[in-house]
């Protein structure tokens, strides 16, 4: 079941914080600006300066389910999200290189190896599960829905897998990253059926996003 929005609409899903930050000053750039200020409205759909185009503020984990059963034509999600999202049906064109990190793990200072079965704490369960086996390392994955860092302080998990930007927030809980997963940054996502339904709309969105990406590079 799909709830395709309507088809004089354009409706792009974003999540409160990071990526709104990162995200609106491209969409600017594109002529695209919401008409209440984001961060101060409590509104969840927001009309912006270009007519038929609406913004959706979601949790960012939300963004893919939005934009793959069509309540959204286009998102913006991190790859950590995308990756550990259970589903891959939408397009992903473009890495607009906004919100930018490293999915790593990490464990106490001075811990010696741990022999044996891996507790690891993380919100990111199925990366995790995938990425010690693919290394051949039994690792009993211990979900959580944030805070990670506490983990290994209170003997919850030997180790955690989390996002590092600074190496702030594992110093000051007495970690130390040991591997990267892979580096993470923000994709732009588009709903399969509005490229082909709003292919024109789609597209220029895409292109103009590409444009102002590539500029942000040179
Ligand atoms: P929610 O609050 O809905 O659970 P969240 O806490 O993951 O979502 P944010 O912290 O705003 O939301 O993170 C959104 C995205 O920003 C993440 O999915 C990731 O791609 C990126 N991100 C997270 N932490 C950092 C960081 N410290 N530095 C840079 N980018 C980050
Ligand atoms: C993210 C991530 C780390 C921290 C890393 O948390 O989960 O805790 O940023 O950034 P650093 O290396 O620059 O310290 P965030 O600040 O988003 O908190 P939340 O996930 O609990 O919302």
């Amino acid at each position: 079941m799909t709830s395709d929005t309507p088809k004089d609409e354009l409706v792009i899903a974003l999540s409160k914080g990071r990526i709104l930050d990162d995200a609106l000053p491209l969409l600017a750039r594109i002529g695209i600006e919401p008409t209440d200020d984001p961060e101060k409205s409590r509104k969840l759909v927001l009309e912006t300066t270009r007519p038929g185009t609406r913004l959706l503020i979601i949790r960012a984990t939300d963004v893919p389910t939005y934009v793959e059963y069509g309540a959204a034509d286009l998102g913006v999600a991190g790859k950590d999200v995308l990756m550990e999202y259970d589903g891959r049906d939408y397009y992903e064109p473009l890495d607009l290189r906004i919100a930018r990190c490293r999915l790593m793990v990490a464990g106490p200072v001075g811990d010696p190896p741990v022999h044996g079965r891996l507790r690891i704490a993380t919100k990111y369960a199925r990366i995790a599960r995938d990425y010690f086996a693919s290394r051949g390392v039994q690792a009993e994955i211990i979900k959580l829905y944030g805070s990670m860092e506490l983990a290994p302080l209170v003997g919850l998990a030997d180790r955690i897998v989390d996002l590092v930007d600074t190496g702030n927030t594992l110093k000051a809980n007495g970690l130390v990253a040991s591997e990267t997963i892979c580096e993470i940054s923000s994709r732009l996502i588009v709903n399969k059926a509005a490229m082909k339904t709003k292919h024109a709309r789609v597209s220029a969105i895409i292109n103009a996003l590409r444009e102002v990406v590539e500029q942000g590079d040179a």
